[in-house]
Formats: C-alpha cells, sequence, structure tokens
C-alpha cells in the first residue's frame, strides 16, 4: 500500500505510523499533518529516517497540496485521523472544529474521489451517538445524536463520508472508536494531564461529580484494529472499536494518583463540563465477529505501562506544557 495517514503527528495518528511501520515495513507511509498545538514530530523521531516513511507539513483542506502529494507518492489509500479533537476546546472555539474536522474530510473525500483512490478511511469516534444512561451499548446501528460542537463536527464528517460512499460508490470506511490512552497522549486529556499535574503537584481537575464513564481501550488495540479495518472492510461499512473497560472518572484519577504515591488532597471537582455526555460505551460485537479483533491490552497493566511512559518521557510533556499550552491551561481551569 502507499499510504497517506494525515494527522499523523497527533496521539493516535503517530502511533498508528508506528504499527505501520513495524507490521507493514514494505508500504510507504505519507504523514501528511499541519503541525497544530496538538501535532509534534517529537513522536516521530525514532522513524524519521525509515526508508518508507515521508512527512509533509499540510492542512487537509488544502486541495491543491493534497492532490500533488497524492501524485507525488502515487498513494493508494488514505486513512484521515487529522481533526480538531478535544471537546472542551470546541465548546469554546467551534469554528475551527468545523473547518477542519467538516470541510477538511470533504476535501479529502473529493481528491479521494479525482484521483481514483482505492481505499478511503474515516477515523471517527463513539461521541457521534451522543450519551448513554446506566445501561446499553452503542452499535453500528445507534443513531446519531452528538452533543458537543466536537461531536457534531465528527458526525457531520461521517455523514459526508457515507454520502460519497452512496453517491459516488466509493469504498469508504469509518471507525468509532472509544477513548484511547496511551504514549504521546496529549496532555490537554484527562489521562495525561492527571498524571502530568500529579507529578508536577499541582490540581487533578475533576469535572462535575466524577462519575461520568468512559470505555478506554489501549492505542495499540486501536491502531490494530484500524489495520483490520484497511485491510479486511467491506465497502461503506461502520465498525464500532471498543474493548469493555467501562470506568467512572473518578475511579480513574484515583488509581493515577495511588499508583504514583500522591496525595488524594490534589483531587479538585471543579465546573462540569457544558453539555457533558455521562456515559459512554461500545459494543464491538461486529468488529470481532466480522474481522476477528480483539483488545490485546488489560487496563490494568496499560494504565501502568502508560504512566511508567510519562515518567520516562518527562523532557517530551515538560515541552509541551508551556507557551500556548500554559495559555490554554490558564483560559480553562482558571489556574495560575
Ligand atoms: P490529536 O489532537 O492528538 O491529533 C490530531 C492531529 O491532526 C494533530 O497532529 C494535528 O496537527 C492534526 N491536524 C489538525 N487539524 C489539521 C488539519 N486541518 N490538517 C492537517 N492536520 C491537522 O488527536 P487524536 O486524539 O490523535 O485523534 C485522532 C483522530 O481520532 C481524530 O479524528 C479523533 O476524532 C479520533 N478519535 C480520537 C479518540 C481519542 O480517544 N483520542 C477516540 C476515537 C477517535
Ligand atoms: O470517546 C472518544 C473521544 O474521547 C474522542 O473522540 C476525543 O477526541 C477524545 O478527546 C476523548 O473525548 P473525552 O471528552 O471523553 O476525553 P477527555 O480526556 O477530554 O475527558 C475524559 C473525561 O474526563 C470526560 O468525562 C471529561 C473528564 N475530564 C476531562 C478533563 C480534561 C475531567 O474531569 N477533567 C479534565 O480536566
Amino acid at each position: 500500500m502507499k499510504l497517506l495517514v494525515t494527522g499523523g503527528a497527533g496521539f493516535i495518528g503517530s502511533n498508528f505510523v508506528h504499527h505501520m511501520i513495524k507490521f507493514h515495513p514494505e508500504d510507504t507511509v505519507v504523514n501528511y499533518d499541519l503541525l497544530t498545538y496538538a501535532g509534534n514530530l517529537e513522536n516521530l523521531k525514532d522513524i524519521e529516517d525509515h526508508p518508507n516513511y515521508y512527512f509533509v507539513r499540510g492542512n487537509i483542506c488544502n486541495r491543491e497540496l493534497v492532490e500533488y502529494v497524492v501524485d507525488r507518492y502515487a498513494i493508494d489509500t488514505i486513512v484521515n485521523f487529522a481533526a480538531e479533537s478535544h471537546v472542551d476546546r470546541s465548546i469554546t472555539e467551534p469554528d475551527i472544529f468545523v473547518k477542519s474536522n467538516v470541510l477538511g474530510t470533504q476535501t479529502l473525500l473529493d481528491v479521494a474521489k479525482g484521483k481514483h483512490i482505492n481505499k478511503y478511511l474515516q477515523i471517527s469516534t463513539d461521541e457521534v451517538y451522543g450519551s448513554l444512561g446506566p445501561d446499553g451499548y452503542f452499535t453500528e446501528t445507534t443513531p446519531l445524536a452528538p452533543n458537543s460542537p466536537y461531536s457534531a463536527s465528527k458526525a457531520s464528517a461521517d455523514l459526508i463520508v457515507r454520502a460519497y460512499y452512496e453517491t459516488f460508490g466509493m469504498n469508504v470506511n469509518i471507525t468509532r472508536c472509544s477513548n484511547n490512552y496511551g504514549p504521546y497522549h496529549f496532555p490537554e486529556k484527562l489521562i495525561p494531564l492527571v498524571v502530568t499535574n500529579a507529578l508536577e503537584g499541582k490540581e487533578l481537575p475533576v469535572y462535575g461529580d466524577g462519575k461520568n464513564i468512559r470505555d478506554w481501550l489501549y492505542v495499540e488495540d486501536h491502531c490494530a484494529a484500524i489495520d483490520l479495518v484497511l485491510h479486511k472492510g467491506k465497502p461503506g461499512e461502520v465498525y464500532n472499536v471498543g474493548g469493555h473497560n467501562e470506568k467512572r472518572n473518578i475511579d480513574i484519577v484515583e488509581l493515577i494518583v495511588d499508583t504514583l504515591g500522591k496525595s488524594r488532597d490534589l483531587i479538585k471537582h471543579v465546573s462540569d463540563r457544558l453539555g457533558h455526555d455521562r456515559r459512554y460505551a461500545i459494543d464491538p460485537t461486529k468488529i470481532e465477529t466480522e474481522l476477528e479483533w480483539k483488545p490485546q491490552y488489560n487496563f490494568d497493566s496499560g494504565i501502568k505501562e502508560t504512566i511508567q511512559w510519562y515518567l520516562d518521557h518527562e523532557e517530551w510533556w515538560r515541552k509541551i506544557k508551556s507557551g500556548e499550552y500554559m495559555d490554554y491551561y490558564r483560559k480553562q481551569y482558571g489556574a495560575k
């Protein structure tokens, strides 16, 4: 394959580039990324000299550049990770979410159509389904009911992907995964924020009562699922990805604090996120039965490995937690 991986300098994208170089070293991987605040080439330092890996800095909304890159590298497959990904930022700055996530996706699809790309894979999210009560799971047929500007932009993108399948017969897939955790996770998100704040002796902000539930999956398990969908996904199909690992936020925060041997006094309940979804939980039956995907990591060891990764990569996260990040942090948490 000659793959265009958009957003490959972010959290999941960079893990996916590593995954592809490791398991499919004969494939060409072109990482196309705008390097927004969330994109970081440090995530790819160890593979930057690999003969089949290339990096191009660019916006997925820039049609001419995307077309040029597709021709230049004879791309036959596109995997779109590129997006504004943080729910809290979508509440204060929704415009960029519509531009990058909706218009960017439509631009990529249009280039893919014009260039006769073999497969287009959209990396979507369980958040497009909205929020669950205490029972039940999201399946691929659960109606879309996004609640945040972020999830609304991702749901809009999914509908455009669907339209290109129905209208033009393009070979597309959509994956909808639950919350990922693991190495290179940007420290605005709950797990890396709490790990790094705890290491710095800072307060650990828990929104509302802390009883919201997320369904956590180790990022490499997500990458393996994407790899399978790329190779075996049936045209036009959506695949939910999740490992039946529901946790309350407060339990995750306490686990991290205890693992690091810090005081639970650092935990601070703060104002709730606007429109905060209560519970996400994925039913992964379809990908398990049709594509024989199974998660390989369990949460207890995965979270310990992840905490250790942050302990071992202090330079990585300390560099991020300065400048623009601190401006964002002060605005978001009113902290010094
Ligand atoms: P991230 O914020 O860490 O990375 C996003 C990457 O996209 C960055 O490298 C950024 O520079 C790049 N980017 C943003 N806008 C761009 C644009 N206009 N053009 C080119 N590049 C651009 O995000 P992530 O957590 O790695 O998520 C990746 C994808 O997976 C997103 O589409 C997200 O919706 C989806 N997803 C994330 C999770 C999760 O738990 N993090 C779960 C399910 C799905
Ligand atoms: O479900 C998949 C989604 O998971 C992805 O589509 C998103 O891109 C990704 O960011 C993630 O969204 P969440 O909003 O679930 O992740 P976040 O880490 O921001 O928050 C996880 C939970 O923790 C959520 O209930 C809000 C809460 N939270 C978050 C932060 C940043 C806190 O209590 N305090 C915080 O400071």
